[in-house]
């Protein structure tokens, strides 16, 4: 999807993350998008317009009254001229003032003037952000129609805030809000999509578990795109730092049993499986009711094989399409092909985790994406939505096409 010579009004308010909405401007306009930025006067304290001006290619607009002399309504120019108004960074200010008509700067009254869709890309510190109030806002803004782009757990502004839910969304995922907002792909409207995300945990003792290193965001970023796309989605995950995508239903599991039948109960009427959930493929065969004493200089676990869950969910009468990842650190290509026989996936995408900028945890993913009819295509590193993106590109058509599960030969 591309936004080329779609207007996109970038309205900045003033919160730290103000300095995020130049690499917004920016990945806009790589985008082919014509960009107009209008900013509050907090947020010129903490990025300056002309850095904006240089990016947008235009002036910034900032008061409602600096240019009243020679044009009474420039605010409600940028109103009207817009395919999109986003709000990047959307302190809790802000919020409020939409959610109550207030209309006293530039950026208020142009939310109130405009008829384009509104995206809200909320950051604030956690505790703001977990404020009844502002959750309020937020509930209401999104009941009127608005997008929220909710903000991501993750390193805060100071280092003595830590980490914690507040921080601006990844670009990519805002991005993928503008896009749907603006080009309005409904692709997936009456379709269920199943999606699993995260890495399984197998219990030890009370205290101790088997796990790897997956956060999820993948499988997220695909819950994200499909719903963004009018799917019904259901994401099973395992244990994340998340925030629960608002529309999506959410099942939190831990092991991989409980992976399995939460999936199964869930996939007889799916139409389409994209499991990227990283699950174990050996959990212990015994879990101590005790915590493991240390006693000896070494200690032996015995494991034994979990059960494969696309193994266990393939069922050759199902219409579901499937799509399976496949974490290859050598051979990548033919033993992902092997993945997609074997498992009976209509799609497989191959990532390689030592690659750099394809690291478990990391915001963008380089992949390549092996489809059931033998065709291969390696794409550039990107954001992981945008990896969502293509993969529901690609994906989406077969949902709607005569099934036919023939393997290239
Ligand atoms: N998978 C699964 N059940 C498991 C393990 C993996 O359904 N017990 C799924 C994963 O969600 C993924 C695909 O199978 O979609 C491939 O996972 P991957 O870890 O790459 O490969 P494995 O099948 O586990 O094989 P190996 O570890 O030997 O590469």
């Amino acid at each position: 999807m591309t936004l080329f010579e779609k207007k996109i009004a970038v309205g900045v308010s003033g919160g730290i993350a103000a300095y995020k909405a130049c690499e917004l401007v920016r990945e806009l306009k790589r985008n082919g998008a014509l960009v107009r930025v209008c900013m509050t006067e907090s947020a010129t304290r903490f990025v300056g317009p002309l850095t904006l001006a240089t990016l947008s290619e235009n002036s910034v607009s900032m008061s409602l009254f600096a240019d009243a002399e020679v044009d009474g309504t420039v605010h409600l120019d940028l109103a009207r001229w817009c395919d999109a108004l986003v709000v990047c960074p959307a302190t809790a200010n802000i919020l409020a003032k939409s959610r109550n008509g207030l209309a006293d700067d530039f950026l208020s009254t142009a939310l109130l003037a405009t008829e384009a869709p509104i995206v809200f890309c909320p950051a604030m510190n956690s505790a703001m952000w977990a404020k009844p109030v502002v959750q309020d806002h937020v509930r209401v803004l999104r009941e009127r129609g608005a997008k929220l782009v909710d903000p991501e757990w993750g390193e805060l502004a100071t280092t003595s805030e830590g980490k914690g839910i507040g921080r601006l969304a990844e670009t990519g995922r805002i991005m993928q809000a503008i896009k749907q907002a603006v080009l309005g792909n409904k692709q997936l409207a009456g379709k269920k999509v199943l999606v699993s995300a995260g890495p399984t945990r197998e219990a030890l003792d009370p205290v101790r578990f088997i796990t790897n290193y997956s956060t999820g965001k993948m499988g997220f970023a695909l819950a994200e795109a499909a719903k963004l796309r009018g799917a019904s989605v259901t994401l099973v995950c395992g244990p994340n730092q998340i925030n629960s995508i608002e529309g999506v239903n959410q099942i939190d599991v831990e092991s991989v049993e409980q992976m399995l039948s939460a999936l199964k109960s869930e996939y007889s009427d799916s139409d389409l499986l994209l499991m990227a959930a990283a699950v174990s493929d050996y959990l212990p065969k015994r879990k101590s009711p005790q915590k493991l004493k240390k006693a000896s200089t070494s200690l032996a676990i015995e494991l034994r094989k979990a059960p494969d869950i696309l193994t266990a969910l393939s069922d050759p009468n199902a219409t579901c399409v499937r799509v399976g990842f496949a974490l290859e650190t050598e051979n990548e290509i033919a033993n992902a092909q092997v993945k997609l026989a074997e498992k009976d996936l209509d799609m497989v995408v191959l990532n390689n985790p030592l690659q750099s900028g394809a690291a478990f945890g990391g915001d963008t993913n380089i992949v390549t994406l092996i489809e059931r009819k033998g065709a291969i295509e390696t794409l550039p590193k990107m954001s992981k939505a945008e990896v969502a993106d293509k993969i529901l590109d690609k994906i989406s058509p077969l949902l709607y096409a005569d099934s036919s599960k023939t393997v290239a030969v």
